[in-house]
Parts: C-alpha cells; structure tokens; sequence
C-alpha cells in the first residue's frame, strides 16, 4: 500500500507505547484511526490527542475476549467502512520465570492477550477485509501482527512470552501464504522488535482480576522482572522509530520487521543449531555473561547451599 491518506488503520493497544507510536504515525499520514485498547483512560488522553489531527475513534476492548473484539470490528466498519491496516498489537510482558514455576494464571493471562488476542483480530477483522476487497477493486489491505525477537529465538526464564510469540510468528507466516494463494490485494507483516522502551515491564497493570496471583515471586519470577526492567532502560529504538519503520514496510510489502536487525544473529545461530541438530544455542551467546549471571543466581545447587 502506497497511500494511506483517507484510509483507516484499527490498532490494539492504542493506548500506550508502540500502539500510541503507530497512531501518532498514522495521524501524520492522515488515516481515520480506530484505537482500541483495555486502558479507556489511557485510550481516551491518545484519541483526543489524536482527534485534532484526524478522524477518530475509540473503542474500549479486551483483545483476550471474542465478544469484545468482535463488537470492536462492527463498531470500526459502522463508523469509518472498511478496515484497511489491522494492527494486531496489544501485549503483556508478565508472567516470567523458571517454566515449572509459571502458574497457570500466567499462561492464561499471557497466551489469553498476546496470542488469543491476534486471533480474534484475524477471526473477526479479516473476513471484514476480504469482503472489502471482494466488493471493491481498488481496495487495498495489510494486517500487522506484532510479535517480538521472541518470536524467533528462546531466551530463558520467559517460556510463556516465548510461546506466544512464536505462535504470533508462525500464525503471520501462514496468513501470509494463506492471503498469497487466495490472491487477494491484502498484505501481512510480523513487526518483530527487540528492547523499546515503553510500558510493558509494568504490564501487570492490566492483569484480570480472576487471574491474579497472590503468593511471592519466587527467585526467577523476580529476575525475570529485573530483566524487563533493565530491558526497557536500554532500549536505544524509540516507540516513533519503530512505527515509521512499521509504515515503510507497510509501503514496500515487507513481511519481517525487525527494528533491531544486529539480533538477527542469534536467530542464525538458532536455525543453524536446529538444522545441525545441535542443543539449543542461547540467544545471548555473544554476551556469555548474561547465561552465567543467571546460573549463578538462579542454580538448585546455590539454593540447596543456602538453606544449608
Ligand atoms: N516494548 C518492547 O520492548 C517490546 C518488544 C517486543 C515486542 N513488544 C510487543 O509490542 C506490543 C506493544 O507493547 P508495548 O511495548 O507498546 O507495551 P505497552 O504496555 O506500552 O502497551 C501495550 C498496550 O496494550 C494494552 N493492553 C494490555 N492488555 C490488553 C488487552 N487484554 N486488551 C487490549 N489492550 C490491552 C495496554 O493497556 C497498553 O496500552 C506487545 O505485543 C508487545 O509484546 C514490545
């Protein structure tokens, strides 16, 4: 898609960080915006910020609910028409820690918003898209899933994010063969970043009520949320540059986006690993202190010295 001024752009998770981002980028370039997030407040301070730009509109959504997502679609088409870029964004970073420690609310919460999330947008938005571009020949549509560098390589401690971030990847990747052969004028991309900093290290924020937990953090679940903390502060990729980049490659039909592309070599090493059929390699393996930091803290055998 080459022009997007007059067109309409629906995004999940507008209310915050690269949602807000591809907002602002989308104003500039005179889209109607439909924003969606689980924040209204934080939805609604975007959506008036927006509003003397463009048109808008703001939906309160839970992407993790069905219902709430597919009013969210009948409420786009009603007010703008047909959906043109579909961003599948709105995430949750909680949830780390050893595997056999996250709890099922974790699971739950985190595959519930990361993954359930882009395939409500693709079960409820995309037919919307399809019958636009059945009924007009000049129609033009691209849906965006963001996924993450976990979605193409394993670091530890993270098994729930991990999860669902490959099965973002792996979904983008098949929608996109699946839009190819059907031959029909819509595009996929999977927006892949590594470290920006935003506000998904305080993600906890919008954990359901019903998937709360109460018991203390055990050792890995408190060095996971060290890590997404440290992440955030070193983040040199802004919010703003990863959305002009999510634009570009909306322009030139690109399907990977990868706003930090110097991590590309630990997905080479992982795919080397795999078609070698050798263990698999860490992502951080260029910075072997960060596996041996979490050795030292995080070992049975440092517990079982400790509690004598
Ligand atoms: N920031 C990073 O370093 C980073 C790296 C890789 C991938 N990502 C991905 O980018 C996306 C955006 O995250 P961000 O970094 O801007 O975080 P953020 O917390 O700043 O923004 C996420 C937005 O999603 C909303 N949200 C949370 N749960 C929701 C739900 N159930 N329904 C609807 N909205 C909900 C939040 O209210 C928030 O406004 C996520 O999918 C995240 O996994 C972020």
């Amino acid at each position: 898609m080459k022009e997007f001024k007059g067109r309409t752009a629906l995004i999940t998770g507008a209310g915050s960080g690269l949602g807000a981002a591809i907002a602002d980028v989308g104003a500039s370039l005179g889209m109607r915006l439909v924003l969606a997030d689980i924040d209204n407040e934080a939805l609604q301070a975007v959506g008036s910020r927006l509003a003397a730009h463009t048109e808008v509109t703001t939906f309160r959504c839970d992407v993790a609910d069905s219902a709430s997502v597919k009013a969210l679609s009948a409420h786009a088409v009603q007010k703008f028409g047909a959906v043109h870029l579909l961003f599948n964004n709105a995430g949750v970073g909680g949830g780390g820690g050893f595997a056999w420690e996250s709890r099922l609310e974790d699971w739950q919460w985190g595959l519930g918003v990361n993954l359930w999330g882009v395939i409500h947008g693709i079960h409820h938005v995309v037919p919307t898209m399809v019958e636009a571009a059945l009924a007009d020949p000049s129609y033009e549509g691209h849906v965006i899933n963001t996924s993450s560098m976990a979605g193409f390589f394993n670091p530890p401690i993270m098994a729930v994010y991990n999860a669902s971030k490959q099965a973002v990847t792996a979904i983008s990747e098949t929608l996109h063969h699946d839009l190819d052969i059907a031959g029909l004028p819509i595009h996929c991309s999977v927006l892949s970043p590594f470290f920006v900093s935003t506000n998904i290290d305080q993600s906890e924020r919008h954990r359901p009520m019903d998937l709360q937990v109460h018991s203390e953090p055990t050792s890995s679940q408190q060095k996971f949320k060290q890590q997404s903390k440290a992440g955030m502060g070193s983040g040199r990729v802004s919010a703003e540059d990863v959305a002009k980049l999510t634009f570009e490659a909306i322009r030139e039909e690109r399907f990977y986006i990868f706003p930090h592309p110097r991590m590309l070599q630990s997905v080479e090493q992982r795919m080397n690993a795999i078609v070698h059929q050798l263990p698999p390699v860490e992502p951080f393996a260029y910075r072997p202190e960060i596996y041996q930091a979490l050795k030292e803290e995080l070992s049975y055998a440092k517990r079982a010295a400790e509690m004598g």
